[in-house]
């Protein structure tokens, strides 16, 4: 046996141990060992199937998937399982996820551990479950819930794995001792392969496919796994797995699936800093300056993660109004089921509101979420320096701002960094730490390691006027005004971006996040700063008249009260076609195509620029950026895989054609790009003489 697969006879029973830490993976040496193994069954009267560590099977080796096929397959694997002349059953701890479910369901019976989850998240790859779980599943638990099941991706607990049928019995105590027991009692095989088809309840189905309609717009996985799913009702058994395949294939050799999957790793990856030498320090107490939503928002986050937190805000009513949106906040979370109400009550407890600025000398961490000033910001961190302790990290939630500037007003920058969260900051997924030019490897270490205690998805950046993702978002918005001023309505700009995936357009954006900001932010520019002010010609005009988005019933769209659907307003349409006469722009048509080309070209070429300045470690930590804090569709997988998509030779002969029509100033190819071009290379390839 090899050391990764193992047998063991513990009676009449063989027992079948995996140990491919860290998450038990199907690759090949599994699939391999388990075939042998189960070869060899001999006189056993059953066999259980029992991973080592801390899961069963996480599913198939996704690193494994555009690489040629090695025999024994995963559908040959489970073939394998059925084909046993024993009973085997499959003990379940940790996750059965994807391929691992559905290896359980090619086993006999299941046993599950009551803390165990199982679940099919491949459409989180851009496939279904490629391995008989479309088959499987639903003879078990029927259409609906295999669908939703399927398309939803989230696992479902041990509870209601027995309730849907998929597992046979929970376990208390020790799983493998239980399984055992468990087997000891089954004389019969029982292959699910062998129980009727399942029957059509088709408003059930219907249902589940209004969700994924939803939730997962532009995925073109959702109906070939429905496809799949349905099959399991149309067809007999075997040709049910060869349609099976046939859609799984098609998928995993696509686009959407490869941009899923480049994701799935990207995610992982960007914790990960090249040459970091420095184990974190740990965390308990943690202050936040500000009680905004922002920083109520942060507060939430580290309380959800069971840390107990500091509030203060220097204005006593903000403080209580902080507080009270945090409790409505967990009262609303517990009201839709999604904590109970002891759980809610117990993370607002964790948040303890805090009255001067002494309350934080025992803080670990501090992060200031205060207006969006610099002197404002300077004056914080000059009274954190004067109460923290001397170890204590401080982080700035600045968007924007100087980084090494405001470590600047302390005595020790080194133990300054930025902690840019996304709003609402105990949802938003993304959080760029931003490493100052002074930043410890320890300060830097330790915020990767708060970030991933609050589930949140890191990305590193160095100091730049807004990071990653607010530096190459005002390049995107540019170019969506200025379509809009040379002739696309507003609705057609918004449209174009969302029918290419984004959540919502550009000017619906600017008006949910309040025309006034950017207003604002384009008078207190500073020297270096620069904008294009056809492009904003519109908002500058809007916000003078009082329309300064949804929070004022009207923007670039109309509002009606309580409905944040945006409206096109003619007198919009008339003052853009005012403000195009006045400053000499020919009005034309503009299709979406150019549209989407423009507002991705612009978002590309800056990300190149900030990748060959070292603002970000690599291409995939862009597309981390934009897929988890912009709503970038993963189908696409991100600005730079998608122009990796697009090849840069394409790339840069779009920009140079707009920058012969529009000028230097904007449209100038970033050298990287015409670096790749030249060598035929790639952002995903590339990497930067340190
Ligand atoms: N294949 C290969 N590597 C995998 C993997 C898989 N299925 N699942 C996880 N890994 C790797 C990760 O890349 C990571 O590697 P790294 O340490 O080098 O970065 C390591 O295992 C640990 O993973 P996480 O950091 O994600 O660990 P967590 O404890 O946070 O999460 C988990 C564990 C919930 C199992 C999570 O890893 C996960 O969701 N994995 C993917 C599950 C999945 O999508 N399964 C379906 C696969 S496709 C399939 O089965 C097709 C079939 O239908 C034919």
């Amino acid at each position: 046996m090899s050391e990764i697969v193992s047998t063991e006879s513990r009676g009449d029973c063989l027992v079948i141990r995996v140990n491919n830490p860290p998450v038990n993976a199907l690759g090949h040496a599994v699939r391999a060992g388990v075939v042998t193994a189960l070869a060899d069954i001999g006189g056993a009267r059953c066999a259980v199937l029992h991973c080592e560590g801390r899961t069963f099977f996480a599913g198939a080796d996704i690193t494994e998937f555009g690489k040629p096929p090695q025999s024994p397959s995963l559908p040959e694997m489970i073939a394998a399982l059925e084909d046993c002349p024993a009973p085997v059953i499959a003990a379940i701890h940790g996750m059965a996820l994807g391929g691992g479910l559905e290896t359980a369901l090619g086993c006999d019976y299941r046993i599950i551990d009551r803390k165990a989850r199982i679940g099919f998240p491949e459409i989180d790859l851009g496939i279904f479950p490629g391995a008989g779980g479309t088959q499987r599943a639903p003879r078990l638990a029927g259409i609906a819930a295999t669908l939703g099941m399927t398309l939803d991706g989230k696992p479902i607990d041990a509870t209601r794995a027995v309730k849907t049928g998929l597992c046979d019995e929970i376990s208390d105590g020790d799983i493998l001792e239980n399984a055992i027991e468990f087997a000891m009692q089954q004389s019969q095989k029982r292959r699910i392969r062998d129980l009727p088809s399942p029957v059509v309840d088709q408003p059930a189905i219907d249902a589940e496919l209004a969700k994924a309609a939803k939730a997962r717009r532009g995925q073109i996985a959702v109906d070939k796994a429905t496809e799949a799913v349905l099959a399991s009702a149309a067809l007999p058994f075997e040709q049910g797995l060869e349609k099976e395949r046939e859609l799984f294939l098609e998928l995993i050799g696509g686009p959407q699936s490869r941009a899923m999957r480049h994701l799935f790793f990207s995610e992982r990856l960007s914790a990960k800093v090249d040459g970091l030498n420095a184990s974190p320090k740990s965390l308990g107490l943690i202050g936040v300056v500000g009680s905004g939503t922002m920083g109520s928002g942060i507060a939430m986050a580290f309380a959800n993660a069971g840390f107990s937190v500091r509030l203060f805000d220097a204005n006593a009513d903000a403080l209580k109004a902080g507080m009270e949106r945090i409790r409505s906040l967990y009262m609303a979370s517990a009201a839709k089921g999604r904590t109970s109400e002891a759980e809610a009550l117990d993370r607002y407890d964790r948040i303890q509101p805090a009255h001067n600025w002494e309350a934080f000398s025992a803080c670990d961490l501090i992060i200031e979420a205060v207006f969006e000033r610099m002197d404002v910001k300077k004056a914080v961190f000059a009274e954190l320096d004067k109460v923290a302790r001397a170890d204590a990290i401080l982080a700035t939630n600045t968007s924007y701002l100087d980084v090494d500037s405001i470590a600047a007003a302390t005595k020790d920058p080194a133990r300054i960094l930025g902690m840019h969260f996304f709003s609402p900051a105990n949802v938003m997924r993304l959080l760029e730490i931003v490493r100052g030019a002074k930043t410890y490897d320890i300060t830097l270490a330790t915020a990767l390691d708060a970030a991933k205690r609050i589930k949140k998805v890191p990305v590193v950046s160095g100091v730049c006027h807004g990071f990653i993702g607010n530096r190459m978002l005002k390049g995107y918005g540019r170019e969506a005004g200025l379509c809009m001023m040379e002739g696309a309505a507003p609705e057609a700009v918004d449209k174009a971006l969302y029918d290419f995936g984004m959540p919502m357009g550009p000017l619906a954006m600017a008006d949910l996040a309040g025309l006034d900001i950017g207003y604002d932010n384009r008078r207190s520019m500073t020297a270096g700063e620069d904008y294009e002010p056809l492009a904003s010609l519109l908002q500058d005009r809007l916000v003078e008249i009082g329309r300064k988005g949804q929070k004022t019933g009207a923007g670039i769209y109309n509002y009606e009260p309580g409905n944040r659907t945006p409206r096109p307003d003619p007198d919009v349409n008339a003052i853009i076609e005012q403000l195009a006469a006045e400053h000499g722009v020919k009005r034309r048509d503009v299709s979406s195509e150019e549209i989407v080309e423009r507002c991705m070209l612009a978002l590309i070429n800056e990300g190149a620029a900030i990748l060959s300045e070292g603002i970000a470690q690599r291409a995939s930590d862009i597309d981390v950026v934009y897929a988890n804090g912009y709503g970038f569709p993963r189908y696409r997988g991100g600005p730079m895989f998608y122009a990796d998509e697009l090849g840069a030779g394409h790339i840069l002969e779009r920009l140079e054609n707009y920058q012969e029509k529009y000028g230097p100033k904007w449209w100038t190819p970033s050298p990287l790009i015409r670096e790749l071009a030249a060598s035929g290379g790639t952002f995903g390839h590339w990497k930067r003489d340190r």
